[in-house]
């Protein structure tokens, strides 16, 4: 093999050598820059050329040389580089690195909205027990004996030993609406009270895109002199637009809800296609946000409170269902899953106001 072939070979071999500890990188230091290593050996022959040949081979030779010693300072890098970071990891004053953190669940992100704009119109937050008894969550609201909710099939009773039939006055359930915190701040204090409610709730359903047996409300209530329908239509206008911006409006569609008379749902103007029609709103382009009315005069004389002087508005919400129209989540059970993708597209939010 001539020198400069000799020459070729070795700088691809030189360019494509790898050590991943410092002695496989002093092995690559002996074996071509070393006294005897491989480089060093072609300065001896080189020596033996005449002049011709030295005038041709010498530049080539003394590129091969700066190749292989900087292949050695990239090699020494890279190793000393990851003992560096091995031994961070046991250095307690090392800084914290801070692109690891985490992010708040979209629920709570929402949760906390919800609250803090009524917050804002002067409401209180108020919690009370997830586990409730048949008083709170169903008698004092006015569900008759027989009304269907009250049923196994739709609520998840709690068994209080023997002998205890679910929907009996003294059975325990799990609570299948905030209106239950309602009840029990109305038993606690008088008028003005103006009060929101949030928690999780509980209803015997399967599991699927569109229901979960488990999820999370806001209620609110209003009792004082003079409560008006104007002003519970004009609060949850105010709450539509600071949710979803001020371009949206509400309408209210009559219903019914044992609590409540009268009683709506309430739809707000689909935010996604502007009320143009997409799959969201079915086309109509409408989206339900949550069900509201002026509480029954039952309601609160069943509380204490005296229905000839103070009336009351009462609405609620799923935060589910608000933030799935926020960020257009396509399916309820991804906010169960704790799968990091879709968690972390809230990263952003995190500390917002
Ligand atoms: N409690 C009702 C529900 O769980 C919501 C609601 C609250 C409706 C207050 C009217 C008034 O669906």
């Amino acid at each position: 093999m001539s020198l400069q072939e000799r020459i070729l070979a070795l700088e691809t071999e030189v360019k494509t050598a790898a050590a991943d500890t410092a002695e496989a990188v002093e092995r690559f230091r002996v074996a071509y820059l070393g006294r005897n290593g491989a480089v060093t050996a072609l300065f001896d022959d080189f020596k033996q050329l005449a002049a011709e040949e030295k005038k041709a081979l010498g530049q080539r030779l003394n590129q091969l040389k700066q190749a292989a010693q900087a292949r050695l300072d990239e090699l020494k890098l890279a190793v000393d580089q990851q003992r560096d970071e091995r031994a961070g990891l046991d250095d307690p004053t090392r800084p914290a690195a801070l692109d690891g953190a985490g992010s708040l669940h979209p629920i709570t992100l929402v949760r906390r909205r919800i609250v803090d704009i009524f917050a804002h119109i002067g409401f209180t937050v108020s919690e009370g027990p997830e586990v409730e008894d048949d008083h709170h969550n169903f008698g004092a609201l006015n569900f008759p004996p027989e009304h269907p909710a009250r049923d196994m099939q739709d609520t998840f009773f709690v068994a209080q030993g023997k002998g205890v039939t679910p929907g009996a006055a003294d059975a325990l359930a799990l609570r299948t609406h905030t209106s239950s915190v309602q009840v029990r701040v109305m038993e606690g204090q008088r008028p003005p009270i103006r009060t929101v409610s949030p928690g999780r709730v509980y209803r015997n359903e399967a599991i699927s895109a569109r229901a979960h047996c488990m999820f999370h409300q806001v209620e609110g209530l209003y009792v004082d002199k003079g409560v008006s329908f104007a002003e519970l239509k004009g609060t949850l206008d105010h709450f539509a637009k600071a949710m979803f911006g001020p371009e949206v409006v509400i309408r209210m569609r009559p219903s019914y809800f044992p609590f409540t008379e009268p009683s709506a749902e309430v739809d707000m103007s689909c935010t996604i296609c502007a009320g143009a029609g997409c799959t969201v709103c079915k086309h109509s382009g409408w989206v339900e946000i949550m069900g509201c009315g002026m509480v029954d005069p039952a309601v609160l004389s069943n509380c204490g409170i005296d229905p000839l002087v103070y009336s009351g508005f009462a609405f609620g919400m799923g935060v589910e269902r608000i933030a799935q129209l926020r960020y257009r989540v396509p399916d309820l059970r991804l906010y169960w899953e704790n799968d990091v993708r879709f968690l972390e597209q809230f990263s952003a939010e995190a500390f917002r106001g």
